[in-house]
């Protein structure tokens, strides 16, 4: 019986030592955080400068507080018709979404300032990265054992990974990314959309026989995996020059074959991108996620955004199957009224259009920093610029060139993070990145 007892204390201390190892692990990890006055001010000034911005600019739009300072309800009018059914459910679309904007702005962010092309550095940099992560980006990798055989691996990888980032935040000026919307008939958008430094397209978009509306220039184009697979076509779309193709998905064994006895001469690269959750998915967010890492500033053009939606059509083909129409027009307001990007559809078609109330850079990077502390980001209010890297391991000496010529933002911007490379980690709790540092 006493045996018992005591077993029973011992059992019973190791586990209260068991729970509290954990938690101050994690709270080492994560840190604990209270939020101070300026944290709440930065938040609420955010809700308000947002709503404002989003009655102002979203053509009916509302957007309305939620249960605390992060939560909002976008709101369409009582009076719209929601056209879309969820084709399993068989169910109307909601006029209503509940977003987080804390975890956007925190999201978005960070994205501003991390890499989103996959590169060899990355993978060799993550613990066990060629038998835990390199086989899922390469299509049936699941047959590969876990990179087994490394050298196969990175023989199918080859010819898509660079052995470090090609880009770099805030390389690039004025960016315009294009969807491929049929409202995109409805407005000369070409000049303008030529006027950009670099313009992202999206899968088999063309160009030729619709320059008056989408333009002639094409400096990037995002594909999912079944343009990714009519490689070959894609790479036909843009005669003038060579876009760099960006897969979202995973290297095929085709796109290899293509990509070596086309051949195929435009640079294709995989990407890596931040995750988001459900709200945000598809193609043409995946567009912005990648042009907001490389651009200053980021317009988009030929998305769903207007009042009226009727059905999904393709600028160039048939209607087709879309998805969640006013789900996803309320998720770009929501993006453009954060400042991140700047709208432009046949009914906010004037260029010099200016997108009001959106809070200024100062109130944006409070509410960050507020956000980060709220949701126990890695880094979170250490004002540290590398306060968000969870993995951190030195560069290959000389694989590092550096780039001449960069823009001014990008060398100061180079200069802030001491010219560590960072990386979204998928699925990292906290949302630590991985990083980079150089040697010396
Ligand atoms: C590993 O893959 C390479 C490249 O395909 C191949 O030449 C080699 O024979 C493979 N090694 C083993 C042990 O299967
Ligand atoms: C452009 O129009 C011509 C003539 O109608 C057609 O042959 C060609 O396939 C079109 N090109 C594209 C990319 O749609
Ligand atoms: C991103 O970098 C800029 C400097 O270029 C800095 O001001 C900003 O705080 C950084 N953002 C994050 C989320 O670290």
């Amino acid at each position: 019986m006493r045996l018992l007892q005591l077993a029973f204390v011992v059992a019973l201390a190791s586990g209260i030592a068991a729970i509290l190892i954990y938690t101050a692990g994690v709270s080492k990890i994560y840190g604990t955080h209270q939020l101070s006055d300026e944290d709440l001010e930065a938040l609420q000034s955010l809700q308000s400068g947002f709503q404002k911005c989003v009655s102002s600019n979203g053509l009916g739009l509302q957007a309305l507080s939620g249960r605390d300072y992060c939560e909002v309800k976008l709101q369409f009018p009582s009076d719209t018709d929601p056209k879309w059914r969820d084709p399993k459910t068989g169910e109307l679309e909601g006029l209503s979404f509940d977003f987080n904007l804390c975890e956007a702005v925190a999201t978005w962010e960070q994205v501003r300032n991390s890499t989103t092309i996959l590169t060899r550095e990355f993978i060799d940099s993550l613990p066990n990265g060629w038998e835990e992560y390199a086989w899922r980006r390469i299509n049936k990798g699941i047959l590969l054992n876990r990179c087994e055989n490394k050298t196969l691996c990175m023989e199918k990888l080859s010819l898509v990974l660079p052995e470090t980032p090609p880009y770099f935040p805030r390389q690039f000026g004025r960016c315009a990314v294009i969807g491929n919307s049929g409202d995109l008939l409805k407005t000369r958008f070409g000049k303008e959309i030529d006027s950009y430094d670099a313009v992202v397209r999206e899968n088999g978009a063309p160009i030729q026989n619709y320059t008056d509306y989408v333009g002639t220039k094409s400096t990037f184009r995002l594909l999912n995996r079944g343009s990714a697979k009519a490689l070959d076509k894609v790479a036909e779309l843009y005669d003038t020059g060579k876009e760099v193709l960006i897969v979202k998905t995973t290297i095929h064994d085709i796109m290899n074959k293509m990509i070596r006895e086309v051949p195929i001469l435009n640079p294709v690269y995989l990407m890596l991108g931040a995750s988001f959750g459900s709200s945000a998915k598809g193609t043409g967010l995946k567009a912005l996620e990648f042009a907001l890492s490389i651009c200053d500033t980021v317009d988009m053009y030929g998305f769903t955004v207007d009042p009226g939606y009727k059905e999904w059509t393709r600028y160039f083909s048939e209607s087709r199957q879309g998805h969640t129409p006013l789900q996803g027009r309320a998720y770009y307001q929501m993006m453009e009224c954060l400042g991140l990007i700047k709208i432009h559809s046949p009914l906010r078609a004037d260029p010099n259009r200016v997108v009001k109330w959106v809070p200024s850079r100062s109130i944006v990077a409070a509410a960050r920093i507020a956000s980060e502390k709220l949701l126990r980001r890695v880094g979170a209010g250490s004002g540290h610029p590398l306060g968000s890297c969870f993995i951190i391991k030195k560069q290959v000496k000389g694989r590092h060139t550096g780039v001449s010529g960069l823009r001014k933002a990008a060398v100061e911007h180079k200069k802030y993070v001491k010219r560590t490379t960072m990386y979204p980690l998928e699925h990292n709790p906290g949302h630590g990145q991985l990083c980079t540092v150089p040697t010396s």
